[in-house]
């Protein structure tokens, strides 16, 4: 361990809760309740992973049983979650898992983290973006407008079965580029959600989803769970031979692709230090809002599974599928809008956390200077904020949501195994630290965190191991290429 590291990673534990971040001397004020923890959680969680990825993982892995995806997917988020909450309490400045790792794993586990969470929160952005292009078009048709196929879907298609990459025809995803331009736009002008418009978010996102499940759950039959892959009906379709189609290894599957519709909730963990009472409202705040968001991830599942065989719900916008195969079309708008104001905000979030991260890199020295660079009016971290902006845009109208979904759980799990395991750590280097909120029983919860999302990741298909595998590689060459050699560690030795 090196001096200069030592030095920072005590700043990090032991300061004071900072403010907003480096470089802010004001303290944050503790206002947060439990109840506005938990707004906060089910604002940032609810999107893409609810209203599209449900239809793919019950379509291509699952059939039914992606009721069964949803809550073992909840399991992981669960100690997971506490694991960040002690985090975040533990390391007193706004961060993400890499402040974590920088204060309690070194420099090059944490760039490894941060590295990692391009594929949460860039990736994370470009599959919600394309799922929000899925509900504008859809939404639009409803209204006689159609955008033409080829100008509002990826060009390029990947076939698991084979392998191979083949082109769709399309030219490029308009509707999801426009929407990342737009929102990369507002942020660089300083736009923040304010924990107002989060509520209104949230509450349209609930009225959705109670709507939804409220008004179709008359039409839910088992008859629905017939198709031709599942003949007799089952609950957990039979597995067709192949691992990760459908029986218990497609479960395990759809819960490693319905993972990415928990996402979010951590957020809740950087609110730590503006929790009025962080020990007792910090497990509220995220297991609650976990616990809400599983029950109404279920309820869909089971609602939307029950309302149309499975096998037709491999679609952008498979929620608008279910209203109308439930008789109530003339409540689809209404319903689409609301998932798209709720996607818009899901964007917003991943967008406005990935140029902090950058910069907390940069500050480090991880990452060239101007990635940490401050706009001198509108006070945002532009260069990192554009940058990311016009490679996420890039992506969003080339890739199909269901390649780019994956890679976004597996990043994601990838780092919640690593916070989980930091944890511990922590706790046996430094057991005098103040937390604020201590997980309990830690030698249960953050091996059992760690463990369950590795096992979640076996349930991905091996390409996407593979893609995580050379991102890693590709992040590693950029460290000894260039963070190695300028970092404040480096420099100062
Ligand atoms: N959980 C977020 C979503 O489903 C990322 O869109």
């Amino acid at each position: 361990m090196t001096d200069i590291w030592a030095r920072k990673s005590t700043e990090l534990l032991t300061r004071e809760a900072s403010g907003a971040g480096e470089g802010s001397g004001r303290p944050l004020r503790r206002t947060l309740t439990a109840l506005h923890l938990v707004a906060l959680g089910v604002g940032a969680t609810i999107g893409a992973g609810i209203f599209v990825l449900t239809g793919h993982a019950a379509a291509a892995s699952a059939g039914p049983a992606v009721v069964l995806s949803f809550a073992l997917g909840a399991i992981a988020c669960a100690f997971a979650g506490l694991c960040y909450a002690e985090m975040a309490s533990t390391v007193p400045i706004s961060g993400s898992a890499y402040t974590y790792a920088y204060a309690t794993l070194g420099e090059l586990i944490a760039w490894i983290i941060g590295w990692d969470l391009i594929l949460e929160y860039a990736v994370g952005a470009i599959t919600v973006a394309i799922g929000w292009s899925g509900y504008v078009v859809s939404f639009l048709r409803d209204f006689g407008i159609s955008v033409p196929e080829r100008f509002a879907s990826a060009p390029l298609a990947f076939d698991a079965a084979t392998h191979r990459w083949s082109a769709t025809g399309a030219v490029f995803n308009l509707p999801a580029v426009a929407i990342i331009i737009l929102i990369s736009a507002l942020l660089v002008t300083g736009i923040r959600e304010s924990a107002r418009f989060n509520n209104v978010i949230v509450a349209i996102k609930l009225v959705v989803i109670f709507l939804f499940v409220f008004l179709a759950l008359p039409e839910v039959t088992t008859d629905n769970w017939v198709t031709s892959s599942n003949p007799q009906g089952d609950f957990i379709p039979p597995n067709t031979g192949t691992i990760g189609v459908f029986g218990w290894s497609g479960v395990l599957r759809g819960a490693a692709v319905v993972f990415f519709a928990y996402i979010g909730f951590d957020a809740v963990s950087t609110a730590a230090q503006e929790a009025k009472d962080p020990n007792r409202d910090m497990p509220i705040g995220i297991l609650g809002s976990l616990a809400i968001c599983t029950v109404l991830y279920i309820a869909v599942g089971f609602v939307l599974t029950g309302i149309v065989p499975f096998d037709r719900l491999n679609v952008p916008d498979p929620i608008a599928v279910g209203v109308d195969a439930a008789g109530i079309g003339w409540l689809s708008p209404l319903i689409k809008l609301g998932i798209i104001f709720g996607l818009t905000s899901v964007i917003l979030v991943l967008l406005l956390g990935q140029p902090r991260i950058f910069r907390a890199m940069a500050h480090d020295g991880l990452l060239p200077e101007a990635a940490a660079r401050i706009h001198p009016r509108f006070h945002t971290p532009y260069v990192a904020t554009m940058i990311s902006g016009a490679v996420v845009a890039v992506f969003a109208g080339i890739l199909p949501i269901g390649l780019v979904g994956e890679l976004v759980s597996i990043g994601t799990l990838f780092a919640f195994a690593v916070v989980s395991i930091g944890t511990l750590v922590l706790r046996i280097t430094q057991p005098n630290l103040h937390r604020p909120f201590r997980a309990p029983v830690i030698w249960i919860v953050a091996p059992l965190g760690a463990l369950s999302s590795v096992f979640l990741m076996f349930g991905l298909p091996i390409d996407t191991w593979l893609r995580l595998a050379v991102w890693l590689a590709i992040g590693l060459a950029i460290y000894f290429g260039y963070g190695a050699r300028h970092s404040r560690i480096a420099l100062a030795e």
